[in-house]
């Protein structure tokens, strides 16, 4: 057994949606890192070529929450790559009203993005994701879920709940089939990480700031915690594990008890 190895991503190629901040620049990072070369893809072009620069990775404006910007963006891996062994379907949305106000399009647009996007983005990219797969070396599909699609979260964020929970089991669901192609199909549940979506819930000034989740190890996680997950999922480390939901959440969201809060 080669440890010194075991964690490499070297000459492997991957794809981080979402990539410009927050918990996709730190898988981003941790990958390349780990050996990889990066591709990143968000909406705000400034943004994403300024985290490019930052990470050492490769930017792709794409808007994931059209059938063209799906479809763009995986032409445009084609024309760059001829396999993808590694792909994080990271970028997400969220929606937070009042029970009785919350709206339709509520529901439209984070189940859009959490949901339909991941797995239009996966079925175009299968065919590179194929080439990539082999016995001794399967390609990997990593969705950023969250500890909000285990247990309920305590903010009225329905959609965001359900759309986490979809993506579970989508998850379950792609791996079982995944599995004859020597694909895995995994999922983190992140817990609490600070970045632009959860900026509310690290200011005591916020009215959201209540809504933030109980985290029995009682800190946020970091970027070594959420890269370190990424890179054991993407590596050899993490070959033989398919079909996992794997809670990066410092235990929140794991517990029954917390689940009453
Ligand atoms: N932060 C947390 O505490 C936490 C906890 C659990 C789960 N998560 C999950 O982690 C993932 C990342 O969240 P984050 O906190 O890092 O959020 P964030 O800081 O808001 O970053 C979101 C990223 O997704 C991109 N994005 C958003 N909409 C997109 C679209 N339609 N098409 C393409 N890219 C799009 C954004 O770039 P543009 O705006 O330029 O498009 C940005 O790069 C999400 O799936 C979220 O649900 C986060």
């Amino acid at each position: 057994m080669d440890v010194s190895t075991l964690f490499s991503l070297s000459g492997a190629n991957a794809l981080v949606t979402g990539g410009s901040r927050g918990i996709g620049a730190m898988i981003a990072q941790g990958l390349i890192g780990a050996g990889a070369d990066v591709f990143i893809c968000g909406r705000k072009e400034k943004e994403l070529m300024e985290a490019a620069e930052r990470l050492g990775a490769m930017p792709l404006v794409a808007d994931l929450s059209t059938d063209a910007g799906v479809e763009g963006l995986a032409k445009a891996m084609r024309e760059r790559v001829s396999r993808l062994d590694i792909l994080v379907n990271n970028a997400g949305a969220a929606w937070g009203a009042p029970f009785d106000a919350f709206p339709r399009s509520g529901f439209d647009k984070v189940l859009n993005l959490n949901v339909v996007a991941v797995f239009a983005l996966t079925q175009a990219l299968h065919p590179l994701l194929k080439a990539a797969a082999s016995p001794e070396h399967p390609a990997r599909v990593i969705n950023i879920s969250s500890i909000d699609g285990l247990t309920p979260p305590r903010g009225p964020t329905f959609s965001y709940s359900a759309s986490k929970a979809a993506l579970n089991m989508l998850t379950r669901h792609l791996a079982s089939i995944f599995a004859a192609d020597h694909i895995t199909c995994n999922a983190i549940a992140p817990g609490l990480f600070e970045t632009k979506f959860s900026a509310h819930m690290f200011d005591p000034g916020h009215p959201k700031f209540d809504d933030r989740p109980l985290i029995p190890m009682n800190r946020a996680g970091n970027p070594e915690d959420i890269a370190g997950a990424a890179i054991y999922l993407a590596s050899r480390a993490g070959g033989y594990v398919t079909g996992a939901i794997l809670p990066v959440s410092g235990g929140s969201g794991c517990f029954q008890d917390l689940a009453d809060k």
